[in-house]
Parts: C-alpha cells; structure tokens; sequence
C-alpha cells in the first residue's frame, strides 16, 4: 500500500529551477562521462540523487547564522557554539571541527591504526572510511548480520553487526592487534539501515572486554534514532535526543560527516567523550591536516551552519517527514515491482540490481548499468554501491565480489517533494520493464584507488 508521507513541515522561500535535457542530450552526456555518472555535469542532470551528502537545504535560521560567522583564526565563537552543541547532543567534551567526515578520520585513524594493531572492526566501512584505513597501514572488516544480505527480508535492524562472528574475528586475530571498532549509524553501505540501541550497546561491552576503543561513524545518527524510537522495544516514549544521548553513551569518540544528518553542505566533526590524551594527539595532527584546531578546515561562518543544523537534526516532525518520504518511494517501487532492500532505509532506496539484471556478472557491473539506464530514461542520476565501488583486493589485485550489488537512490535532505519521489518511481518501472537487454560494461580507464569516482567505462 502506498502510504503519503507526512506533509513537508516546512514552506519554500528560495527556488533553484532545474531542467530535463532531451534523451538525445543525455545520450551524448553520457558517453562523454565515460558511462560514470560521477563524470557528468550537474546541468545535465534533472533530478540528482548521487547523494545525500552536502545536498541538503539549510534552514532560514543556519543561513541567518552565515551571518554571524566569527573568522578569528583561533578560539571563535562559533566554535564554541558548535563544542557545546556536541556536548548537549553526544555528551562529548572534547570537540575538533574538520573540514568533512574524512577529514576527522585522516586524524583519527592513524593514531589508532599501528603496524602491532592494524584491523579495524566495523558492520560495514564507508568507501572512504575503509580507504583512510588502508592509508593508515590497517585492513578492514565487515562484520554484517547476515540478514543484511537478504534484500527482500523485512527485518528492523540490518545494520547490526554480527556479535559471534566479531568475538570469533577478535580470537583469531587477537584482539591486541585490533585498533578500533567503528560502529556505523546509520550502516549506509547495507541500505541505510539502522542498529538498534541493544546491538550498539552489546557491541560497545565486547569491545571494552577486550579494550579496544569504540568509534561512532555519526553521519546519520538522527535517522538511526528515529528508527530505534520506532522499531526497538522500550524507546517509542522517548525522545530522539535521549536516544542520541544513549546511543553516544557506549562509544568513546566519533567521527562525523555533518554533511547529511547536522544539515550543513560542507563540514565535519572529531570529537571525544573523555579521553583527553586521545584528544591531545589528535589536536596536534589536526594542525598540519586540516587547520588551527578551533576552525579545522572551515570558515567561522560554516562552523556556525554546522552548530545550528546538529540541533534541527533531531526534530521529530523533520524526521517523520524525512523518513516517510524515502518509505514513500519505496511503497512506489513496490507497486511496479522492482526489488529493493527492505525495509526502505534512512537516506535512500537500494534497489537490487542483481535481481533485476541477473544476466550480467558482478565484474561487468550490473547496478552501475542498471545507474546509466536510469538516466537515460529520466534525467535522474543515482549511484552504484556494488562491486564497481568495492574495488580490488589490495593485496593480489583481484576484482573482489560485492555481497550487494544496489542502486542507491539517495534522498538529499528538505530538498525535492512528492512529485519528484514520482518521476523517480515512473523512470525505473518503466527501465525494469526492458532490463533484460542492458548490456554490461568494461573499463576503457580505471584509477587505482576508489576508481568508481574517476573510471570510465564502455558497454561490451
Ligand atoms: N561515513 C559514512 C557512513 C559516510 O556515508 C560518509 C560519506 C563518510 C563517512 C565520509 O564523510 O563525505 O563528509 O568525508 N558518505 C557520502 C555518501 C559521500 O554519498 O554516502 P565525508
């Protein structure tokens, strides 16, 4: 049953018109983008769901703040704010803005990643996260629930990890040659889908068993919130902010891109509960890496944008719209049959490619086909997360197989409407409908690491 989401609780001052080039145009465009959407140029875009990650509108109230943008080179006042805020939401006492998510994970990660401590334990890196790993000399696993891998089950909480595979994993390796657990809120790489509260906090006493620190990957806590709020036991009577508070409770530091829950188009946060030494370290690096520790990266102003979207991400009318939009597509997608990783997730649908295109193999690209011919049907530009992106093993050089091979559909936030979530739903229907003559794709250039942003590609 298609369900409406809840109305927008918000009205538009401020309109950015965008425009649908003729299918002759975007045949063109693509092949000059070497078939890599990430190679377009957003003009020939009409809807732009490559992500969900800077794209978001800011609020009347964060642009005012643009305003008030204190430039001090040192000790400014919006860094302040933005400490503060940190310290309400997460609890957290030490806070180093960064010019993004990876910004704060080039910082972090080296001090904890060591030659006697090179793994890192997470439900599922992050493209870039699993490469500031490999930078820093570690190797990374994924310790997924197994039911993540199962597009069509309905079940609430496929970013948990798997806790006897990870226990399991710290034997074999030791766990003193484990550098960290990230623990990644939402699990964007599985489908947006969310951990609940008992998992994190499971995950959190194994960890500290073996003590070996906790790291949040907060991009999308709010959204992970609302979820444990809606689907775990014992949390429908609270708040969003206390569930964030608890949920922050079990890790010892984060790392957060504030480019998709804290509502901002550019920056980033590292920030610890209450380990001065660890903080200590990483102030230092941050000098030579991203900037004076007090504007990391970023402009006075944008701290300030930063500081007030972390206070409206946990809004619940926001959130209930937010979320019911992207379920919204999803009911869509479910009307004209096209599978999809159920339930819909916090940021995006993740349509399974591999059930819709199960005639072309995991090294020609099956989600990234699927990507092309969504564009050409409708302008709409989404973005693969399968085995193109996955890469090859570092050690031997292989193709390594995704476990997924989806079609994100990433929502930015307060951004597009209902009609739009329309024209999306229209232009895959109508692909699946001929999905069986697409053809795979090769590489005619393929960069050495994170290839998927600058390859290009040819159909076979
Ligand atoms: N962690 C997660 C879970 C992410 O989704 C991202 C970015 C990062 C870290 C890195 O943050 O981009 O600010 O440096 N994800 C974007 C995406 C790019 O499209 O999913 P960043």
């Amino acid at each position: 049953m298609v369900q409406k989401p809840k109305a927008e609780p918000f009205r538009i001052k401020m309109v950015e018109p965008i425009k649908m080039i003729s299918r002759e145009e975007r045949e063109a465009a693509l092949k000059e983008a070497g078939y890599n959407l990430f190679n377009l140029r957003s003009d020939d875009v009409y809807i732009d769901l490559l992500t969900d990650s800077g794209t978001g509108a800011m609020s009347d109230n964060q642009w005012a703040g643009l305003m008030l943008g204190d430039e001090a080179y040192a000790g400014s006042k919006n860094y302040f704010h933005l400490a503060d805020n940190v310290k309400e939401l997460f609890g957290y006492n030490y806070t180093i803005p960064t010019h993004q998510g990876r910004g704060a994970e080039q910082v972090l990660f080296p001090v904890l990643l060591t030659k006697d401590k090179p793994y890192s334990i997470s439900n599922y890196h992050f493209d870039t996260t699993k490469a500031h790993v490999e930078i820093a000399g570690g190797r990374a696993a994924n310790i997924l629930t197994g039911e993540a891998f199962e597009t069509h089950i309905e079940s609430p909480f496929k970013g948990n990890f798997d806790l006897e595979a990870v226990e399991k994993f710290i034997q074999e390796k030791g766990p003193d040659k484990i550098g960290m657990v990230v623990v990644t809120v939402t699990c964007n790489s599985a489908g947006g889908q969310p951990i609940s509260m008992e998992n994190i906090r499971q995950t959190s006493e194994l960890a500290r068993k073996h003590n070996i620190p906790l790291v949040m990957d907060a991009a999308r806590y709010a959204e992970n919130a609302y979820f444990i709020k809606y689907r775990e036991k014992g949390y429908e009577n609270k708040s969003i902010r206390e569930i964030v508070k608890e949920m922050f409770s079990y890790t010892d530091c984060l790392t957060m891109s504030a480019k998709k829950d804290p509502l901002v188009n550019i920056g980033g946060v590292l920030a610890f509960k209450d380990d001065e030494e660890l903080f200590r370290k990483c102030q230092s690096r941050t000098v030579p890496l991203e900037g004076f520790p007090t504007y990391g990266g970023l402009a006075g102003r944008d701290i300030e944008a930063m500081a007030r979207g972390l206070m409206e991400s946990i809004d619940e009318d926001y959130l209930e719209y937010r979320i019911g939009q992207v379920k919204y597509l999803g009911d869509r997608l479910d009307e004209g049959g096209v599978p999809y990783q159920k339930p819909t997730g916090g940021h995006a649908v993740f349509v399974d490619a591999k059930k819709m295109l199960p005639h072309i193999p995991f090294d020609q690209f099956p989600a990234q086909v699927l990507a092309n011919a969504l564009y050409l049907e409708s302008g709409v530009r989404s973005v693969e997360i399968g085995s193109f992106l996955l890469g090859r093993d570092p050690d031997t050089g292989e193709n390594l197989e995704s476990p997924f091979e989806l079609l994100r559909l990433t929502i930015p936030r307060r951004t597009y409407t209902v009609s739009h979530m329309d024209v999306i739903a229209d232009g895959l229907i109508a692909v699946s409908k001929y999905a069986e003559q697409l053809k795979g794709l090769e590489f005619t250039y393929e960069p050495e690491i994170l290839r998927h942003f600058t390859a290009r590609l040819k159909p076979l």
